[in-house]
């Protein structure tokens, strides 16, 4: 396996984390935010939105799991667990990639079912043409085709989250 196309441009990227930064720091403006990463694929998408955040923000982490190599194993697993109450608050999910939408939908459950004030979500890239469980997407990246890509914190077994770019592999 190797990675032989660069799909989106590391300076894409950046522009569109940028926007995306611009429209939570709108919409955040008057209210206090806990981004919440789900580790390991978000956390280049989340310091590079830190960056460019002028809203009162606190950042927390959850790992959860769903795939082992390229093909989905239709079981998410939380892995590390928040360990805040998050009871009252205001939830900004960040999730790098939406395929099936299983890791989102039982994430969302688990995450109402403690009482936040409001749950968002932002990903970072969303596979398209896929049979999806629905999850309603507030802060949306790149619409992608069903390829299995890498890069921008996504990998392939653990390899290749650094590159600045999201490529495909085969
Ligand atoms: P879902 O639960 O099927 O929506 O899958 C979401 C998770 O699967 C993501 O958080 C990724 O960790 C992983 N994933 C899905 N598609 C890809 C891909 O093309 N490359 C790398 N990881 C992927
Ligand atoms: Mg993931």
């Amino acid at each position: 396996m190797k990675v032989t196309r660069e799909l989106i441009s590391a300076e894409k990227i950046q522009d569109k984390i940028q926007e995306l930064a611009d429209l939570i720091n709108k919409d955040y403006q008057n209210d206090e935010v806990i981004i919440l990463g789900i580790l390991k694929g978000s956390f280049i998408t989340v310091s590079d939105l830190a960056k460019n955040l002028k809203v009162d923000v606190t950042f927390e982490f959850m790992s959860i799991s769903s795939y082992e190599g390229s093909e989905s194993t239709g079981q998410v697993k939380i892995e590390k667990d928040l360990d805040i109450d998050i009871t009252g608050k205001n939830i900004l999910v960040v999730e790098d990639i939406f395929d099936t939408g299983l890791t989102l939908s039982s994430l969302l459950e688990v995450l109402k079912s403690r009482n936040p004030k409001s749950v968002q979500i932002l990903c970072t890239f969303i596979k398209e043409d896929k049979q999806q469980i629905p999850v309603d997407i507030k802060y949306k990246g790149f619409n992608i085709g069903p390829e299995f890509v890498v890069g921008y914190g996504l990998d392939y077994n653990g390899k290749y989250r650094e590159l600045p770019y999201l490529g495909v592999l085969s």
